[in-house]
């Protein structure tokens, strides 16, 4: 998506107010509390979903949401239940606990993977830089966990449950350099070679390079019915929480762009809940203004070489998951 595309998106194209109907449906959305997850767990109950958990790191602040929700949606939000489990994505063990938590749930229709971080500061979470940790690893961690209950909801309920991942058209920022060298994790986390004003970007290019691996090993959805669909998607530049903490010219040139192109919290949420409503030809697929566009995909992403690099670190992401989840690639795999 060039520079010109993204401001345009951003000035001239108002993704539509979703009118799916998600009755008896239920909704796992990550980063739940605050942002764009809240606003969407607000238009899913507008949208008459039965049941929807919040995946919030702190438990007062996701009292805090589910009150906001109940308060601003009247009778509404009565007809859906609305609950929380804790989900600290700097902790593997806590991902674990979290996916076997919604297991029990019995039935999942939609999972948005959303919660997400940008930091400037180089630190290291679960033997990763802590960015690549929360947006990437524990991200598919919990989606590769979450895979069974959607297999299991696909099956009992006839119907092709989603999965969709909220990445950034930011991901043009980066080529990923590091893809070509023999461990691009070990590279990544090095603190003296790292550039953090633009980690963010690689991180959400990984996670599309990985979503996108994600579907292609899960297989062709429009030849199998009731299958999981994976999309991610971009809600473009949203008023947030999400940089609010950036400091320094990088900070100041994010907070001058916010002010001048940033879409409404609301708005942005649009783009998440038009995944969740999206069919099988998103399987795969990225989706930009709150539709299917791959054109939005940066060329590397598209080119050979981001297929190369896709399959390569998502190797490089088993074999470490591999110890925290001896079964992952098992899990992957596994048939209906
Ligand atoms: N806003 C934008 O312009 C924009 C653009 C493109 C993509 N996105 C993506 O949209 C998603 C939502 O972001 P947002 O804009 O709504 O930002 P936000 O208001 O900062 O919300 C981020 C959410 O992620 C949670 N989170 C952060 N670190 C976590 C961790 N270690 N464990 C569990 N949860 C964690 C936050 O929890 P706390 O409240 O506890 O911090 C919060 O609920 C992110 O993936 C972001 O990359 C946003």
């Amino acid at each position: 998506m060039s520079l010109l595309s993204f401001v345009y998106s951003q000035l001239f194209v108002e993704p539509p107010i979703p009118d799916h109907d998600f009755s008896g449906q239920t909704f796992v959305i990550t980063g739940g509390n605050t942002g764009l997850g809240l606003e969407a767990a607000r238009h899913l109950i507008r949208l008459k979903a039965s049941r929807i958990i919040l995946g919030v790191r702190s438990m007062e602040k996701g009292a805090e949401a589910i009150k906001l929700l109940r308060g601003g949606m009247g009778d509404t939000s009565d007809a859906c239940s609305l609950d929380m489990f804790e989900l600290d994505m700097e902790k593997y063990s806590s991902v674990q606990i979290f996916a076997k938590s919604v297991a029990t749930l019995g039935r999942v229709d939609g999972v948005l993977l959303n919660a997400g971080k940008v930091t400037q500061d180089f630190y290291l979470a679960e033997g990763n830089e802590s960015t690549l940790t929360v947006n990437v690893t524990a991200t598919f961690l919990l989606a590769i966990l979450l895979l069974p209950i959607l297999r299991q909801t696909a099956i009992e309920t006839g119907s092709s449950p989603r999965l969709s991942i909220v990445t950034s058209d930011r991901h043009v920022e980066s080529n990923l350099p590091e893809w070509k060298e023999s461990n691009t994790f070990a590279a990544l986390n090095d603190p003296n070679r790292a550039i953090m004003d633009k980690r963010y970007h690689v991180s959400k290019l990984l996670q599309i390079l990985m979503a996108r691996n994600l579907a292609q090993l899960l297989g062709d959805v429009q030849e199998r019915a009731n299958q999981i669909i994976v999309n991610m998607l971009t809600p473009g530049m949203c008023k947030s929480g999400l940089t609010k903490d950036l400091r320094g010219l990088f900070g100041a040139q994010i907070a001058v762009m916010d002010y001048l192109l940033a879409r409404s919290t609301e708005v942005g949420a649009r783009t998440l809940i038009a995944a969740l409503a999206q069919g099988a030809e998103s399987h795969g697929k990225y989706m930009n203004d709150g539709r299917v566009q791959e054109s939005a995909l940066s060329s590397f992403v598209r080119s050979e070489a981001g297929t190369l690099a896709a399959a390569k670190v998502w190797e490089e992401l088993m074999s470490q998951l591999e110890h925290v989840q001896p079964d992952i690639r098992a899990i992957v795999c596994q048939k209906d």
